[in-house]
């Protein structure tokens, strides 16, 4: 058995109460399904700015009734204290995930970014150090490295920041460390790296790549690469970074908390052989899509060349052990998005 399975009975025998915040997002409806499907107590709090009610309608279809009735979901805004403060009152462990996605979508609105994302976060830490809740699991991000040109990107390397989502994410880890050096309440802080798979939202202007790419390959819709197509990126499979979040939340070591991390796979793919497994992965459902070409333009602002993480230190303090490879992944959410585009 491994450490997490063994984690994940632990649960079972002995359930907890979680607060997921962005549960309604992509990786907060995974951690949903995961919880739930342990048997675990689940809060969810969302405004459902990028969040959809169908991501919590597909848990419900996945889970079985009784572990249905053990969620409870907060329709509300991590910029609301009140609201933080009700979340949090009952948790064990918080995983927070609530902030607005997207380095464009900063570029273009660094103040609704930095309210949600830096503000709400710092109402969150106050109403779980107040609640005394046991751990708090925070969504930091692999933008954090910026211009730091060092690979694999290590914990405590970082250059400066390429965009106001990138100043949002460091600006949590800030906190968080003065939080555990003021009030002795230890965070520990998950920096994902290009999260990927069902649920991930392939419509609308700041779509992530992958998804985008299925939408666009079964909808016999262009698709773009922003340059030559050799930029790259540690692409992880979302059910490795649920793992990270349960291993963080229940890792009993002293020196694991107070930390941040990397969530990644710790493989590099680049943008033109990520087209190439996406395609052969929706040409078998969708022929046309055999033969489509991707279409290149500019380098967007903002992004960084490349990106690949050395998870090292998540291996040895968290016992993180991701199971998913790229290719794997991308078997089960073509599975998904195949399903989603194809269902008419
Ligand atoms: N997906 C990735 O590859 C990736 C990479 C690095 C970091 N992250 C971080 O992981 C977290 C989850 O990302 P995701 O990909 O699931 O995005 P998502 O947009 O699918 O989920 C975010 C959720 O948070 C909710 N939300 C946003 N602002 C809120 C607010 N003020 N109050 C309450 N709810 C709010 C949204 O409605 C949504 O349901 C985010 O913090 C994101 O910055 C994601």
């Amino acid at each position: 058995m491994t450490t997490y399975q063994q984690r994940q009975r632990q649960l079972i025998e002995n359930p907890r109460t979680w607060l997921i915040t962005g549960v309604a997002g992509f990786i907060g409806s995974n951690l949903l399904e995961t919880l739930l499907g342990l048997d675990q107590q689940v809060v969810g709090l969302d405004n459902f700015s990028t969040g959809h009610r169908h991501n919590l309608d597909e848990v419900q279809g996945l889970v079985s009734e009784e572990q249905w009735r053990r969620f409870t979901l907060i329709e509300g805004d991590i910029r609301d204290m009140d609201t933080c403060r009700r979340a949090c009152a009952d948790a064990d462990y918080v995983l927070h995930q609530a902030a607005l996605g997207s380095v464009p979508r900063s570029i273009e609105d660094p103040v609704t970014t930095n309210a949600n994302n830096i503000s709400g976060f710092l109402n969150m830490l106050v109403a779980a150090r107040d609640a005394g809740v046991r751990r708090f699991v925070y969504a930091a991000s692999s933008s954090t490295y910026g211009d730091h040109p060092d690979l694999p990107k290590q914990e405590d390397r970082i250059g400066n920041p390429l965009s106001p989502y990138a100043v949002t994410k460091l600006v949590n880890e800030l906190y968080a460390g003065v939080f555990a050096r003021t009030y002795g309440f230890r965070t520990i802080g998950l920096r994902y790296f290009n999260i990927f798979g069902q649920r991930q939202d392939p419509d609308g202007a700041y779509a992530a790549v992958i998804p985008k790419w299925f939408a666009g390959l079964l909808k016999d819709e262009p698709v773009y690469i922003n340059g030559d197509g050799e930029t790259s990126r540690d692409f992880c499979f979302i059910d490795n970074c649920v793992q990270a979040n349960i291993m963080a939340a229940t890792a009993d070591r002293d020196q694991a908390a107070d930390q941040v991390y990397n969530v990644a796979y710790g493989q590099r793919t680049t943008l033109n052989e990520l087209f190439v497994l996406i395609r052969d992965r929706v040409a078998p459902k969708h022929p046309r899509a055999a033969a489509a070409q991707a279409v290149h333009r500019d380098f967007r602002a903002g992004d960084v060349r490349h990106s690949l993480a050395d998870i090292g230190k998540a291996r040895d303090l968290l016992g993180y052990d991701p199971r998913f490879s790229v290719r794997d992944g991308l078997d089960k959410a073509a599975a998904w998005y195949i399903r989603r585009f194809t269902a008419g």
